[in-house]
C-alpha cells in the first residue's frame, strides 16, 4: 500500500427529513447573509426550493439567489457567482443540486475571496490555497459525483476549451445534507448517468496499482456490487428508498477519498470524458458509459489478473473452462451488457458526436494518466474515440 494522509472536513447529515431537522441548527454558525445557489430550476418544480427558503426565512436569514448554474459549469458562471457574493457581502453559500451546482459553488467560494484570477492560479495548474474560501454547505439532489464530500470542482473554460477538475481540501463543504427522497424526481436518464459515474469512480480507482492485498480493492468490490444491484432496483422503482439511499451513500463513498488511499488511481477515462465535455458539452456519466468498455478492451491485457478478479468477484462469472485472459474479457463484456441493460448510450453518435476531425483535436488535448495499466498516447485515445463512434 502507498503511504497516505487522510482527512475529510465535511460533516454529513443523511436521511429522509434531514434538511427540516438540521438546516437551522447548521446555519447558526454563520452570519446572516446566505447565497442560495441552484441549477436550471428542478428544485423549484420538486418543492426543495420552497422547503429550504421557508426554513431560511423562519431563521431570519437574508437570502441572495444565484441561479441558472448549468450542467458542466463554466468559468464565466463562476465569475458571475463571485461578483454576486462580493457585492452582497455573502457570509455563507448554500448549494442545492448535483455535481454541477456543488462544483461551481466551490470555485465561487474561492473566487469571492481570492484577489487574482482563480482559473490561472488554481485550475490551469494546481495551486496552493493560502486563504480561507467562503464557507459552503450543500444539499444534494442527485447522486453521482460525490462532490459533497471532497474539495473537487470540475470547471469548463469555454474560451480555452478545457474542462478540468482540481481537488482542494479547503473547498470541502462544511456540511452535506443528503435526503435520498430529494433524488426521487431525478429523470431516469440522469439517474443512470449518475449511477454509472459512481461505478466509474470506483473502477478508475480499482484498476490501478498497487494490486497487492489491500483494503481499498475489497471495499471497491462491495461498492460496485451495491451500485449495480441498487441501480437495477431504482430503474424498476424510482421511489425505492433503500435503493436511492444506497446509491446516494455509495456515491459519497466512492469520492470521499477513502478508497483512493494507498492506490495510484487511473482516471484516464475521466480525462477523456472531460475533454469531450469541453468540446461538446456532453453529459458526464453518459460519456463515461460510452468510453469505459472500449478503453478497458485496450488495457485489460496489461492488467489481466485484476480484470479476471473483477469478472469473478463483481459479475460472478465462473472461471471454469476459461483462461485468465478469457475471464478478464468476459468481465468487460458484462460491464458493456450492464450499460445496455440500464439504457445508457453505447456510442458517441448517440451523444451527437460525429466529427472525426474534432475528435482528433480532443484526443490531442487529453491529459495522459500515469496510473493506468497501460499508459495511453494521444494516438491511442484517438483510436478509442473512433471505436466509440
Ligand atoms: O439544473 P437542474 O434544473 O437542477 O437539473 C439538474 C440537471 O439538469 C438535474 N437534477 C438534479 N437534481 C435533480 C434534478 N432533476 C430533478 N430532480 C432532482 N432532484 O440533473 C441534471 C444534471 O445535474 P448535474 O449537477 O449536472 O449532474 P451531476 O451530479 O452528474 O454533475 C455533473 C458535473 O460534475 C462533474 C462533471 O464533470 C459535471 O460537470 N464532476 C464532479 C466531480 C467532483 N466534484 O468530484 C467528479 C466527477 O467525476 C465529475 O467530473
Ligand atoms: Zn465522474
Amino acid at each position: 500500500m502507498k503511504n497516505f494522509i487522510f482527512e475529510n472536513g465535511t460533516k454529513v447529515l443523511f436521511g429522509a427529513g434531514c434538511v427540516r431537522e438540521y438546516l437551522v441548527c447548521l446555519m447558526k454558525e454563520y452570519k446572516d447573509t446566505v447565497m442560495v445557489a441552484y441549477g436550471g430550476g428542478s428544485v423549484r418544480k420538486n418543492g426543495i426550493y420552497d422547503e429550504v427558503m421557508g426554513i431560511l426565512e423562519n431563521a431570519g436569514k437574508r437570502v441572495v439567489e444565484f441561479s441558472g448554474i448549468m450542467a458542466n459549469p463554466t468559468y464565466e458562471k463562476v465569475l458571475e457567482g463571485a461578483r454576486l457574493a462580493k457585492e452582497n457581502q455573502v457570509d455563507v453559500i448554500l448549494a442545492i443540486g448535483g455535481g454541477s451546482v456543488m462544483d461551481c459553488c466551490k470555485a465561487v467560494s474561492m473566487a469571492a475571496v481570492f484577489k487574482g484570477d482563480i482559473w490561472d492560479n488554481y485550475w490551469a495548474r494546481p495551486g496552493v490555497v493560502t486563504f480561507k474560501p467562503l464557507p459552503l454547505g450543500v444539499i444534494v439532489t442527485t447522486a453521482g459525483t460525490g462532490s459533497e464530500c471532497n474539495g473537487g470542482a470540475v470547471i469548463t473554460n469555454e474560451k480555452l476549451k478545457i474542462k478540468t477538475g482540481r481537488d482542494y481540501p479547503q473547498c470541502n463543504p462544511r456540511f452535506a445534507l443528503m435526503d435520498p427522497t430529494y433524488t426521487y424526481s431525478v429523470p431516469v436518464k440522469q439517474m443512470v448517468s449518475g449511477g454509472f459515474d459512481i461505478l466509474s469512480h470506483i473502477m478508475e480507482t480499482y484498476f490501478s496499482g498497487p494490486d497487492e492485498d489491500n483494503v481499498s480493492d475489497d471495499i471497491s468490490e462491495a461498492l460496485m456490487k451495491s451500485v449495480i444491484r441498487n441501480l437495477r432496483a431504482a430503474v424498476q422503482n424510482p421511489e425505492d428508498y433503500t435503493a436511492r439511499s444506497n446509491l446516494m451513500w455509495a456515491s459519497t463513498m466512492a469520492e470521499n477519498r477513502l478508497i483512493k488511499l494507498g492506490k495510484q488511481c487511473d482516471f484516464e477515462c475521466h480525462q477523456m470524458e472531460h475533454q469531450l465535455g469541453a468540446y461538446t458539452d456532453c453529459n458526464h456519466g453518459c460519456g463515461l458509459a460510452v468510453l469505459h468498455p472500449v478503453y478497458y478492451r485496450h488495457i485489460y491485457p496489461y492488467g489481466v489478473s485484476k480484470f479476471a478478479r473483477f469478472a469473478k468477484h463483481v459479475w460472478n462469472i465462473s472461471p471454469e473452462g476459461r483462461t485468465e485472459e478469457e475471464l478478464a474479457a468476459a468481465g468487460v463484456d458484462a460491464l458493456a451488457d450492464f450499460i445496455r441493460e440500464i439504457g445508457l448510450p453505447t456510442a458517441l453518435t448517440e451523444l451527437g458526436i460525429t466529427d472525426r476531425q474534432m475528435l482528433k483535436e480532443i484526443a490531442d488535448t487529453c491529459n495522459l494518466s500515469a496510473g493506468s495499466y497501460k499508459k495511453m498516447t494521444h494516438e491511442e485515445i484517438f483510436e478509442i474515440f473512433q471505436e466509440c463512434l
